[in-house]
């Protein structure tokens, strides 16, 4: 393997984020991606529909990731993305925030494409 492939096997260089088989129907995955110039920590999430959504990993109360460890999310019951901090409650269709302190505020999306099974930012 190249020291120049991400921890999920994908040449940065070349773009991609990760290969789409990374991340399970339904799952949430973390990468770290360059947007508009800064480096960033995203959220990516698969429906069970094979489409992928990606957020930035900054949450819209008090500016913290999501994730209690780089790539691990708290998921409610019924499949809501819940803020490791104070508890905030996210549905994956828009990113809203629907329950807890940012409740009608909204993580913020990042545009991704999926094209020959690998995830890459869309172009802008
Ligand atoms: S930082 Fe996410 S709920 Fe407070």
């Amino acid at each position: 393997m190249s020291s120049s492939l991400n921890r999920d096997g994908v040449d940065p260089v070349a773009g991609a984020l990760l290969p789409l088989a990374s991340i399970e129907r339904g799952g949430l995955h973390e990468v770290e991606a360059v947007v508009e110039g800064e480096a960033e920590s995203l959220i990516l999430h698969c429906d069970a529909h094979g489409g992928v959504r990606a957020w930035l990993n900054v949450c819209p109360h008090a500016g913290r990731r999501l994730d209690w460890a780089p790539g691990r999310f708290l998921r409610s019951k019924d499949g809501l993305l819940v803020c490791a901090v104070h508890g905030a409650s996210f549905e994956l269709q828009h990113g809203a925030c629907v329950a807890g302190p940012c409740r009608g505020e909204s993580l913020r999306a990042v545009a991704v494409e999926v094209s020959g099974g690998e995830v890459f930012l869309a172009s802008p």
